[in-house]
């Protein structure tokens, strides 16, 4: 992540940038990208040649409250999110003492590796079931080892999830069902993430831009397979994780799949501004038709493989990483952190639907709170509903889903 801020100098190296998904594979999502070798961006005092939308954005205190008043689209009117509330209220959420929550089950895709192993750890902890959705079964294991190491007693299991693949995803659904014995969810987390560096672009078997299809269709789709389930729950939750990377994007609805306009970075933040119309929209059907299930967002701001604290196999960090991170730590996290907002917005019983949840400083780093919802997602005056509406219609028809996708 580059960009300058009101924030003490710091040299953003490949290993330090927010968004690295893994070691040595940084991508700068938000800003410039400067000349020299290895280094992406530079942090500066004062900030009156901000370069970076997304951290302009974020480093505003005070965003605009959206409306409370409901909006009015197709004749019918569909209440608003309600607004954030302020931050005092929710101060006695303790991310390291999570309220309990036996006898629920959660599914996290990408619980692997990364955030999402930590959203499973953190859920685990609570005494909830927790799937680990993840495409290679050997990940998926190890990834289940260490959590028991980590949470005695866990309660966790492997599913194996392909959100490439979008024919597969039926065929998962059903495995939670037949063999893991999944009769109801309590809330699936749309985690799994796919951040490609250079061109040249890509498709998936189905014909989709990877991170289009993975990032967006692949949940698309999984909520509609998973809906007689979430359905069946007290409370359902659809989690989606975005990212301030789509802070900088707009969507392009002519060229959805990036066939004109390909930009790893742009394609990457489009998936991710994709995620976030799809659980706004969510939100507003949802609302509309009354359903018991609620769709909720988060974003774990910047996190940092060399700020998180290893749990071998899945994720080591020597001692040179850790310590060439440590100034970057200043700014961003690590990965367990990034996982509290989302882990908040799956067990929060105070988290409604259409809410935003993110770190507390700058939206980058440290304990979660409610965000304003971007205007663009939520303000019918800003063609909201229009954009997210054609970005429905476009995705049941690449995915085949059925336009209520089950739930609504
Ligand atoms: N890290 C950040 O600073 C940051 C900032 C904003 C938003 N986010 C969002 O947070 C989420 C997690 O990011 P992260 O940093 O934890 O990434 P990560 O460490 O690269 O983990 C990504 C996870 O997604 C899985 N995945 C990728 N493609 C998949 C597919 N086709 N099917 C199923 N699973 C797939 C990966 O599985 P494999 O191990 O098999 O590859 C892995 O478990 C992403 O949605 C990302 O957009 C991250």
């Amino acid at each position: 992540m580059c960009g300058r801020g009101a924030l003490p100098p710091l040299r953003l190296t490949r290993d330090t940038c927010a968004e690295p998904w893994r070691a040595g594979r940084c991508r700068c999502v938000v800003g410039e990208v400067s000349a020299g070798a290895g280094t992406l961006g530079e942090w500066r005092r004062g900030g009156s040649t901000v370069t970076g939308q997304g951290v302009s954005a974020v480093r505003r205190r005070r965003p605009p409250t959206p409306s409370p008043s409901p909006s009015r689209r197709q004749g019918v009117l569909v209440p608003s999110a309600p607004p954030a509330r302020p931050v005092s209220r929710h101060q006695r959420w303790n991310v390291h003492r999570l309220p309990r929550a036996d006898g629920r089950t959660f599914l996290v895709t990408g619980g692997n590796a990364g955030i999402g192993y930590f959203v499973a750890e953190q859920l685990a902890g609570t005494g909830a079931t927790v799937v680990l959705g993840s495409r290679d079964p050997a990940k998926g294991e190890a990834a289940m080892a260490t959590l028991r190491s980590r949470v005695p007693g866990a309660r966790v299991r492997h599913l194996r999830l392909d959100l490439a693949d979008l024919a597969s995803l039926k065929t998962a659904v059903d495995t939670a069902v037949d063999t893991l014995g999944l009769d109801r969810l309590d809330a699936v987390v749309h985690n799994a993430g796919v951040a490609l560096d250079d061109p040249p672009r890509r498709e998936t078997a189905d014909g989709n831009e990877v991170m289009f299809g993975t990032n967006h269709l692949g949940h698309f789709a999984l909520t509609g397979w998973l809906a007689p389930l979430l359905r069946a729950a007290e409370a359902g939750r659809v989690v989606t994780v975005g990212s301030f990377a789509a802070k900088s994007e707009r969507l392009d609805l002519n060229d959805l799949q990036s066939r004109h306009d390909y930009r790893p970075k742009r394609t990457y933040g489009r998936s991710k501004l994709a995620q976030m119309y799809f659980a706004a929209e969510l939100d507003r059907r949802l609302r509309a038709a009354d359903s018991t299930v609620r769709s909720v967002m988060a974003h774990p701001g910047g996190a940092l493989d060399s700020l998180t604290p290893s749990r071998p196999p899945v994720h080591v960090r020597s001692l040179g990483t850790r310590l060439r991170g440590l100034p970057a730590g200043l700014v961003v996290q690590g990965k367990d952190a990034g996982a509290w907002p989302v882990v908040r917005a799956v067990l929060d019983p105070e988290a409604a639907g259409g809410q935003l949840w993110g770190p507390r400083v700058f939206g980058l780093r440290g304990r979660p709170r409610p965000e304003p919802v971007a205007a663009y997602l939520t303000d019918p005056e800003a063609d909201a509903g229009t954009v997210a509406a054609h970005l429905w219609d476009a995705s049941c028809e690449r995915t085949g889903a059925d336009p209520g996708l089950g739930l609504t």
